[in-house]
């Protein structure tokens, strides 16, 4: 379906295969026992010009958009999802400055992110506040010309990794999600450390961290937007961005399963035939062919609409993230099965796929959360219809006893 793409996305499409296939597939198995950081396809997709292409041109990107992003993580992902999520929380990351920094925090940290010498990570989860984001207890409190902040992040993809961190903290907890304030912190600012790296189902290769901050001061230019009161919308307006990332990371990670069970059942024989002339394996692929092709559909509709600059896109971000994450989550399960046994090993790279899609289903909010999302969305749409479907009670016949 290469050829509905705009001819610049075809590009970045094409650019990120080959470097999925040069550069991630030969090392995603590797890493993925070692937990070593991609580094060597950091510096290939520097090489390709595809880091932080979503960067506006003015700040040294290629003002490209959430489609873009999108293909380039697909094609990364469907060699090593690992990968494609060091790629994409670059994107989660960079968003929140891009959409509400100064212009003097553009002009800072925006070229470096987009020619990928610096990566940048997002800090907004805690220990006891996940899926309720406004709960968050990390503190930040003004002194003179510092913010001073404590408190803990759970779950920085990229921590540590990166020189960047955007972390969000209450400046006001009497506001609630009001008083949440986002900021810029550097790696080795005083006070910050990267804390315990988890030790994660997939993703190996990427780290994820605790991030500690214990009276870090930062200098009040760090504050995103130069505003407080403005992280919660921030953070939101951010993840309606970056959740079609994940949407397609998770169609890179299903695509990829795909095609190495059609390969594998192509070569197997079981009763003199190949597994693949048995319907039942035909009716299966065709299954997954179908999911993993719509679910691409609503996550390229959901980029298309955000850079498009429709409004209310959370609810077709958190329908791509939804259906994306759980189709990747059903084909590799499916695609292990076709295996048998083998699908079970660490010699074959089936189970990978599994391991790194089940994380797609819980980050960036879960799809639990994504429902949330898109139930409060239709609650505000059901006006909208009212006009034309009225639905009045003398509609429904009357059960016995009821006047
Ligand atoms: N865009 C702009 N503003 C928004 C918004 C949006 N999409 N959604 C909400 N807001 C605004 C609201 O308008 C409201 O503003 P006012 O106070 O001015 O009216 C304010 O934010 C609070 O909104 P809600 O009352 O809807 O907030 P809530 O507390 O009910 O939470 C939620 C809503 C959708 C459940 C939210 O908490 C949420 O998305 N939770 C999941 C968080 C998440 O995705 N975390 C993952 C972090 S990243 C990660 O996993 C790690 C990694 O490194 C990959």
């Amino acid at each position: 379906m290469k050829e509905l793409l705009a001819s610049q996305t075809a590009e970045y499409q094409a650019r990120a295969r080959e470097v999925a296939e040069k550069y991630v597939r030969p090392v995603a198995a590797e890493l993925d026992r070692t937990g070593e950081y991609p580094w060597s396809v950091i510096k290939a997709l520097r090489e390709y010009d595809l880091m932080g292409i979503w960067i506006p041109k003015e700040y040294g990107g290629k003002g490209a958009g959430v489609l873009d992003m999108c293909v380039v993580v697909e094609q990364l992902s469907r060699a090593c999802g690992g990968m494609g999520v060091a790629y994409a929380v670059n994107a989660l990351g960079s968003f929140p400055i891009v959409l509400g920094g100064t212009e003097e925090q553009k002009r800072k940290y925006l070229p470096g992110i987009a020619s990928g010498e610096q990566l940048i990570a997002f800090g907004l989860s805690e220990k006891w506040s996940g899926s309720d984001a406004g709960s968050m207890i990390a503190r930040a409190s003004r002194d003179g010309d510092d913010y001073v902040i404590n408190g803990e992040k759970k779950w920085n993809t990229n921590g540590g990794a990166a020189s960047i961190y955007t972390v969000y903290a209450s400046t006001d907890p009497s506001r609630g999600t009001r008083g949440a304030s986002a900021f810029i912190v550097e790696k080795g600012a005083p006070g910050f450390e990267i804390g315990k790296r988890e030790d994660t189902m997939g993703i190996r290769c990427v780290p994820v961290h605790e991030l500690i901050f214990r009276d870090c001061h930062v200098p009040v230019s760090q504050l995103v937007g130069g505003k407080e009161g403005i992280g919660f919308a921030n953070a939101m307006m951010t993840l309606d961005r970056a959740r079609p990332g994940v949407a397609s990371q998770a169609v890179g990670l299903a695509q990829g399963a795909f095609e190495w069970a059609l390969r594998y059942t192509s070569e197997r024989h079981q009763f003199g035939q190949t597994v693949l002339s048995f319907q039942a394996s035909q009716f299966a692929l065709a299954d997954m062919a179908i999911q993993i092709e719509a679910a691409r559909q609503l996550v390229y509709t959901a980029a298309r609409a955000i850079d498009a600059g429709m409004s209310g896109v959370s609810k077709l971000a958190a329908m791509s993230k939804v259906f994306a994450t759980d189709t990747a989550m059903r084909v590799t399960t499916d695609a292990v099965q076709m295996f048998g046994g083998y699908g079970y090993c660490r010699d074959y790279p089936i189970e990978k796929y599994m391991r790194d899609a089940k994380i797609t289903q819980i980050y960036e909010g879960t799809n639990q959360i994504q429902r949330v999302v898109i139930g409060r969305a239709l609650t505000r749409e059901c006006d909208q219809i009212a006009g034309h479907l009225s639905v009045k009670v003398e509609h429904f016949p009357k059960t016995e006893g009821q006047t």
